[in-house]
């Protein structure tokens, strides 16, 4: 029986990282201009609730101790990318310092989904 929850909790997570991890992307490669702040605030929101909700899900389950380590180092990290977002959504933040702070975002972002997909893997004993 699916659980029908858990896939539309998941979804979630993953479309919100999308639009925050693309817009990171996009505002340091393709420039781009100011994002409104609806446009990152929601994703950032649905992102934590979404996650705190599959983390506790994930304990209450078991996991191995490398899982945390590596929630851990992730939360920091997205936290770091929803910093940037949020900076870079400030109407005195000007394009040049959007870029910049837009690439470490970047790096950030993609580096969550290698941990990411880690999580998964060792929560799922591969
Ligand atoms: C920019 C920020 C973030 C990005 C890009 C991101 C991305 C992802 C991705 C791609 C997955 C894997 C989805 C899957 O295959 O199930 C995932 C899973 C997860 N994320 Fe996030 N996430 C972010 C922020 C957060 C935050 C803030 C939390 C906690 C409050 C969190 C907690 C989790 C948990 C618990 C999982 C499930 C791991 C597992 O199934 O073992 N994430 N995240």
């Amino acid at each position: 029986m699916v659980d029908f929850v858990a896939v539309v909790f998941r979804s979630l997570h993953i479309v919100s990282a999308m639009v925050l991890v693309g817009a990171a992307f996009y505002l340091k490669f393709a420039g781009g201009n100011r994002p409104p702040m609806p446009y990152i605030a929601t994703p950032a929101a649905l992102l934590v609730a979404t996650g705190l909700w599959q983390m506790m899900q994930a304990v209450a389950a078991g996991v191995p101790s490398r899982w945390h380590m590596f929630f851990g180092i992730k939360f920091l990290l997205a936290l770091h990318v929803i910093a940037v977002l949020v900076i870079s959504a400030l109407p005195k933040t000007d394009e040049a310092k959007r870029s910049r702070l837009a690439f470490g975002a970047a790096i950030s972002g993609a580096a969550i989904v290698v941990l990411a997909v880690a999580m998964v893997a060792l929560r799922q004993g591969q």
